[in-house]
């Protein structure tokens, strides 16, 4: 097949083809120390960038990024329920080209990690296994069971078969070098009982089998037999051994952040924290370190985990789920990565002497005749230190590592942020009417709505004396799933003469539910997160007579991990009305009648389509349940990245041009758990340490990647569950609006674009270190909002005078900056007030604006 299509191929075109796509087999080996690439021992710095969490049109970018990161590998998972929706049809378009993915990789000329699982958990839906599976007779995931292994080894083999089709793999000239099968089944190992140990040896020689000429690895797995690599997941790994000593250590998960679900706090990890981590994994002999994630990006449409987990998946990472690199998280990382590979050589062909420095300090060398490389650790969580290290002194910050490429010149340090930071907002443009669509009032944006019927609509699915379990039911094609009945209220009831109102109670698995009465909403009640049951209780009102009482259930991303998670129930499980004359009525039992999704999705609402009976209108309702709006907009004005404002909806989910935009839920963050004010980086880092957003909703916008507007004509559809004001709808633009640098008279002055580590050199601390400014491309700064030397405090858009401070500081930078790009101002005598508080280390913070 190929030689023939490259024999009526023009001469041109082969030869351009190979130059695209170089084919030199490389051989992947490794031995305790590192990966081998045709002999050659080689750091990986890489990062995690899930293809269908962006669009195609954000890969070129999002990978060229990661590169001037300082990476030179991409991490993904490989989503089985993205590729095989149902069984046997696979998909492997759009945002699911993997083929596409890993090429743009291999042609910025790095290196891939695949992690085909393809269990995966990942907070993606079902842990990224199809659905169907669950329903295959006689099928339990993830154990030693015949219809699992089956289809496990079937997709795996399919993935495998793709990749060598496409020459994607190391050993045929392709990119990928490293691959794992499961994932992190050592934390549940245990749960598995008997079918444990079986499944996961014949997962690895199932893997091993696949001949794909570079190493597998297994994460979080310390009975990984002998061929296959066992890998580290954590905030930490430097203490981290594989359990063989012919292996590598290798960290396939680095959480430069964390995950978040609606309702909940927003968690961040401080980029000196993320560092020191960093550091010290290299310090202590690791090889392979990922960033999981590099670029978290967004959950389009219902691929959300959980449940819970929020439509965005931004993680905090160093690039932000826009695209944008986060400062100064990728820039402080970016100089990391630098340092280390400034050390590259020496780590890997000397053993390293370990050398204390004093209580919780050390330093480990690696050292020849040729080099010597030095990484000083302070790990103390609270005193910073001053170490003497071959005669020479050096303050190293609490919780903090400095990178020493010749053993005296300090590049790096963890804790000492020599990157600019920022501030990015999300400007708000509200909906632009395409002209296309109202040609009398090019102004007014018009309106078609829906509005469900609450209850059932058409045909009933089926009925039932009792209930049902909603996802066993829904199987997960719709998020709804209706339990209608309706009950018989005597004209002699207390309530109906000015007696207190009665009350439904509802006991439910998850994860939400609307409460209808003869089609008015009463009440919504949700959960919490995975598993956990909830009960909700509203008055309601009835008449005397016939009550129709529908209740619709939700469910909110499904579970992603946990032992046997595929069998995590939810939906309704009591159903009781209390303040009736007789008491507590439970009907539980009475004849429910069970619809399956809403009428707009079977429709094709979400499509726009003109069999829904749209209603148009330039007043659209406000605060009405059930209701789909659709509206024809422009793009917003600008290239800057686009999410799309939904603080004054309700909940629902939303499609631009039939493309997921997914659940939107500006949920309310309780006060309940404390938020902090201000985030200490020192210290063991927990998710639950910095976080924010108490009484804030915990997602107000949802990314709408650019690619998916039209120039003009574009469908907006919003499905509202419980009321909003779509007039209030708007897009906004992600834009660097101000930059900031704050460094101090003891940061590190190597300018690592220029320097290399030479022996015989001088030691450069001398010089003064810098404060660096850049705008976004295009833009200049156009005025310096605050600049103080001296000791100032705060962080970026809060910075505010210490009692030390330089009148003439502000005038000195607005002579380096103003109408620059970017700008360095160096923190030295001659720029700012001599003998400016004797005795203490001085620093400058600087804040402008760019336009
Ligand atoms: C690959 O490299 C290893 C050691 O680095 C060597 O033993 C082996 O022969 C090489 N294989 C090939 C096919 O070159
Ligand atoms: C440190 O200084 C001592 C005494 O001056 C000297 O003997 C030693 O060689 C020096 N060590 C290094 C690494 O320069
Ligand atoms: C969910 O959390 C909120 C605030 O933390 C709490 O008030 C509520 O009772 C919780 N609901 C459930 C079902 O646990
Ligand atoms: C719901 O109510 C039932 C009955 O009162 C109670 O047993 C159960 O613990 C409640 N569940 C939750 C999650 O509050
Ligand atoms: C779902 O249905 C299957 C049978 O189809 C049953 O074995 C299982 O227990 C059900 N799960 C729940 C949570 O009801
Ligand atoms: C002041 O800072 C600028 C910008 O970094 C530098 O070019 C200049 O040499 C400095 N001036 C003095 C007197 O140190």
């Amino acid at each position: 097949m190929e030689l023939s299509l490259s024999r009526t191929m023009p001469i041109v075109a082969v030869v351009l083809l190979s130059l695209l796509a170089p084919c030199f087999a490389a051989n992947v080996t490794y031995d305790h120390r590192s990966l081998i690439i045709d002999g050659q021992r080689k750091l990986f710095i890489s990062a995690s960038i899930h293809y269908p969490r962006s669009v195609p049109g954000m890969w070129p970018g999002l990978v060229k990024t990661a590169k001037e990161g300082g990476a030179n590998m991409i991490e993904s998972y490989v989503f089985w329920n993205g590729h095989e929706p149902s069984q046997g049809n696979y998909y492997f378009e759009d945002r699911y080209d993997l083929v596409k993915f890993v090429k743009i990789v291999q042609n910025a000329g790095m290196y891939m990690f695949l992690r085909i699982g393809p269990f995966v958990a990942a907070e993606w839906s079902y842990g990224g296994v199809p659905i169907w599976l669950h329903y295959v007779p006689g099928t339990v995931f993830r154990t030693d069971n015949a219809p699992f292994k089956y289809h496990m080894k079937k997709f795996l083999t399919y993935i495998v078969n793709l990749m060598k089709k496409e020459k994607l793999f190391a050993s045929q000239g392709g990119p990928i070098i490293l691959a794992q099968v499961e994932n992190e089944y050592g934390y549940n190992e245990a749960y598995y009982g008997k079918g444990a140990k079986p499944y996961i040896m014949w997962a690895a020689k199932m893997a091993v089998s696949q001949n794909i000429g570079v190493p597998w690895v297994m994460c979080k797995q310390p009975d990984a037999p002998e061929f296959i690599i066992d890998t580290c997941n954590d905030f930490y790994c430097d203490q981290y051994a594989p359990n063989s000593p012919k292996k590598p250590k290798i960290w396939t998960e680095n959480w430069p952040g964390w995950f978040k679900t609606f309702g909940a706090r927003d968690p961040h990890r401080p980029s000196e924290d993320v560092a020191f981590s960093v550091a010290r994994f290299f310090q202590k002999g690791g090889c392979v370190h990922n960033y999981y994630m590099y670029h978290g990006g967004t959950n389009f449409g219902r691929t959300n985990g959980g449940p819970f987990i929020t439509t965005s998946y931004d993680y905090e990472a160093p690039i932000d789920e826009y695209g944008l690199p986060r400062f100064p998280k990728w820039g402080h990382l970016k100089e990391l990565h630098k340092s280390i590979m400034l050390c590259e050589h020496a780590l890997l062909n000397s053993e390293p002497t370990t050398l204390s420095l004093g209580p919780k300090a050390e330093a480990d060398v690696y050292a020849s005749s040729e080099f010597c490389v030095a990484f000083l650790a302070n790990t103390d969580d609270k005193e910073d230190k001053t170490v003497q290290f071959r005669n020479m002194s050096y303050n190293l910050p609490a919780w903090s590592v400095s990178i020493l490429p010749d053993c005296k010149n300090e590049v790096f340090n963890s804790a000492k942020v020599r990157s600019p930071s920022s501030v990015v907002d999300m400007v708000p443009e509200s909906l632009i009417p395409s002209a296309s669509s109202s040609d009398k009032d090019p102004k007014a944006l018009e309106w078609e709505i829906f509005t469900e019927k609450p209850g059932l609509w058409g045909k009933e699915d089926f009925s039932l004396n009792s209930f049902v379990d909603h996802i066993n039911t829904t199987k997960y094609t719709t998020d709804y799933l209706w339990y209608t009945t309706s009950i018989n209220v005597a004209e002699n009831e207390d309530f109906l003469k000015g007696g207190s109102q009665p009350y439904l109670l509802v006991e439910s698995k998850g994860h939400g539910l609307h409460a209808f009465v003869n089609q008015m909403l009463q009440g919504s009640g949700y959960g919490n997160g995975t598993n956990v049951p909830f009960n909700f209780s509203a008055p309601i009102s009835l008449k005397a007579g016939k009550n129709d009482i529908a209740i619709l259930s939700l469910t909110v991303g499904i579970q992603n991990a946990g032992s046997h998670y595929e069998w995590v129930p939810a939906g309704l499980t009591t159903v009781k009305i209390k303040g009736l004359n007789k008491g507590i009525l439970d009907i539980s039992g009475y004849k429910w009648t069970y619809k399956i999704g809403l009428e707009g999705e079977q429709l094709g609402a979400p499509y726009g389509q003109k069999s829904v009976n749209w209603v148009s209108t330039t007043e659209p309702p406000k605060n009405q349940p059930l209701t789909w709006y659709k509206a024809i907009v422009d793009p917003p004005t600008g290239n800057e990245p686009v999410g799309l404002d939904m603080i004054h909806m309700g909940k629902g989910l939303a499609w631009l041009n039939g493309q997921p935009i997914g659940i939107y839920w500006p949920r309310l963050v309780s006060f309940e758990d404390p938020c902090v004010k201000e985030c200490d980086y020192r210290g063991t880092f927990k998710p639950d340490k910095c976080v924010t957003g108490c009484g804030e909703p915990s997602q107000r916008w949802y990314h709408v990647p650019r690619s998916w507007f039209k120039p003009s004509g574009n469908i907006l559809v919003i499905l509202e569950e419980v009321g909003g004001d779509p007039t209030k709808v708007a897009f906004s633009k992600r834009k660097m609006s101000t930059v900031c640098s704050s460094v101090a008279e003891d940061y590190p002055s190597i300018d690592l674009e220029s320097w290399k580590p030479d022996l015989n050199g001088d030691r450069s601390q001398d010089k003064a270190p810098r404060a660096h400014l850049k705008c976004p491309d295009s833009t200049h700064i156009y005025a310096v909002n605050f600049a103080s030397f001296g000791n100032p405090v705060g962080s970026c858009g809060s910075y505010s005078l210490g009692d030390c401070h330089d009148p003439l500081s502000k005038s000195v930078v607005e002579k380096a900056c103003l109408n620059k790009n970017e700008c360095a101002i160096e923190l030295t005598e001659g720029n700012f007030s001599k003998n400016l508080c004797p005795g203490s280390t001085r620093k400058l913070a600087v804040e402008a604006v760019c336009r």
